[in-house]
């Protein structure tokens, strides 16, 4: 009997840490996200450009969900600010899906 609940906690603990870890946005559309970045972000953040190149793995899944929830504080608000908040959604589901902790990092070429 103990030994029934002790698995149930752990199975519980399991499935909790695996919301905890798909759901910490709500994911959008990647495809789109994709096209967004390379139309809105890439334009600045390549080699001979503006601004640090910039892809997917760059950055861990954390990393780019921290980054998201305080762009207020990035050098190009202003470009972030042309965006809605549902494209800025699916941008960050794209750079999400392929971080550099995630199951296929990418780099954005
Ligand atoms: C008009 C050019 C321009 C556009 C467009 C632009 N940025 Fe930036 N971005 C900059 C500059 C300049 C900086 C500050 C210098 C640097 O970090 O290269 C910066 C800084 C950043 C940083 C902080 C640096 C880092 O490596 O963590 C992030 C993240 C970032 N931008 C992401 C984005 C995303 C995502 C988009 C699209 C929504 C975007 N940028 C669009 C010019 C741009």
């Amino acid at each position: 009997m103990t030994k029934k609940i002790f698995i149930s906690f752990i199975a519980m603990v399991m499935v909790f840490s695996f919301i905890g870890v798909s759901f910490a946005f709500e994911a959008g559309n990647e495809r789109k996200g994709k096209y967004l970045y390379r139309s809105n972000c890439r334009t600045c953040h390549k080699d001979g450009a503006s601004a640090t190149p910039l892809g997917p793995n760059n950055k861990t899944q954390a990393q780019w969900e921290r980054t998201f929830e305080k762009y207020e504080r990035l050098d190009c608000v202003k470009e972030w600010e042309k965006l809605s908040e549902s494209d800025r959604n699916d941008i960050l589901t794209y750079l999400h899906g392929h971080a550099f902790d995630s199951p296929s990092p990418a780099t954005c070429d």
